[in-house]
């Protein structure tokens, strides 16, 4: 008994530390893709042209990396611009985890997927 309050409040911090890492929902990222869909396709294989990148299987971490560059205005694209740039981290880590996902590009796992 003598331990309880201090593993409940250990519980609590562990609960609140992992819900403060915006961890991506890919079911969510599927519905919030519809937009992106008309390029990339449904799982980020059925790219229009070789111009548009494949999706499907790439690391999420790269993905947000990307997507947080195109709304900042680091990299510059008229397209990807203007559609990352009203997304929330919320938003980009779910649409990174859905991408990620799907089979397509094979890349080695390197730290979180
Ligand atoms: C009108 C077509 C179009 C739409 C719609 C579109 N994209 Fe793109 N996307 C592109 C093109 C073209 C590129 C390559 C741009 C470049 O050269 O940087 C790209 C690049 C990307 C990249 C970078 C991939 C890499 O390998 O570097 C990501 C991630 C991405 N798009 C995600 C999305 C998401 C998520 C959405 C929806 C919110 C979306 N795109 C909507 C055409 C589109």
């Amino acid at each position: 008994m003598k331990y309880l309050a201090p593993t409940v409040a250990l519980l609590f911090i562990l609960i609140s530390g992992q819900t403060a890492l915006a961890a991506g929902n890919p079911s969510r990222g599927l519905e919030k893709s519809q937009a992106c869909q008309a390029c990339h396709g449904k799982n980020g294989n059925e790219a229009v042209d070789q111009n548009t990148p494949i999706l499907a299987g790439q690391h999420a971490g790269y993905l947000e990396y990307a997507l947080k560059a195109y709304r900042s205005g680091d990299r510059q694209n008229a397209l990807m611009n203007g559609f990352a740039g009203d997304l929330s981290d919320q938003d980009i880590a779910d649409l990174a985890a859905w991408y990620s996902r799907q089979e397509g590009l094979v890349t080695p796992v390197i730290g979180n997927k």
